[in-house]
């Protein structure tokens, strides 16, 4: 264990079945249907959509983005695009792969984003809910891998200050990690 992590939630291997069961709900849900461009926004979920990927049998592509949320009282709904979509989606059924779904500004200011470039419609796809922390009403992931109480958790992607994203499982940092 990374010595700055005080408690592991998630082992890889949990993380490894559930990246399973997804797929196999992913493949079954989209079976009569064209399968959907998987969306991944950087950086955060990257480690989860290399596993999920291994775990669906549709021939899926996909692609990245890289957004920033604004997070001032007027400007909430504003995002900015650091790195764009590499093809249109019009018409296409989208799914967006994310790390984590906290506040949920991100996914409503995403999804907005997709429907806005036309695309047929948009799913969600989440590792990790905290229910507890959601400020924007009607935002939910239609797969989730793991809910988990209000703590700061690191690793499978997820960061503090940019550090810990290579870690396998999903911990918890010392407190110490925060002076
Ligand atoms: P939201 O827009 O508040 O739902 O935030 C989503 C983003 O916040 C995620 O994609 C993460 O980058 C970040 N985030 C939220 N909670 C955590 C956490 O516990 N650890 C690391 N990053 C987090």
């Amino acid at each position: 264990m990374h010595p700055m992590i005080k408690e592991i939630l998630i082992s890889e291997n949990e993380i490894v079945e559930k990246c399973k069961e997804l797929g196999q709900k992913i493949d079954q849900e989209y079976q009569s249907s064209q399968p959907p461009l998987l969306v991944a926004l950087l950086k955060g979920s990257v480690p989860f959509l290399s596993e999920l990927i291994k775990h669906i049998k549709m021939d899926v592509e996909f692609d990245f983005m890289d957004v920033s949320s604004y997070e001032g009282t007027e400007s909430i709904g504003d995002i900015r695009i650091n790195k764009d979509l590499d093809r249109s989606i019009k018409g296409v059924d989208i799914l967006l792969v994310e790390d984590i779904v906290d506040t949920g500004r991100t996914l409503k200011n995403v999804k907005e984003m997709l429907f806005n470039k036309g695309a047929a419609s948009v799913k969600v796809v989440a590792l990790l809910d905290k229910p507890s922390r959601r400020v924007v009403e009607d935002i939910h992931a239609e797969y989730i891998g793991f809910e988990i109480p209000d703590a700061f958790v690191v690793g499978f992607g997820l960061d503090y200050n940019q550090k810990y994203r290579n870690l396998p499982y999903i911990g918890v940092l010392k407190d110490e990690c925060y002076k």
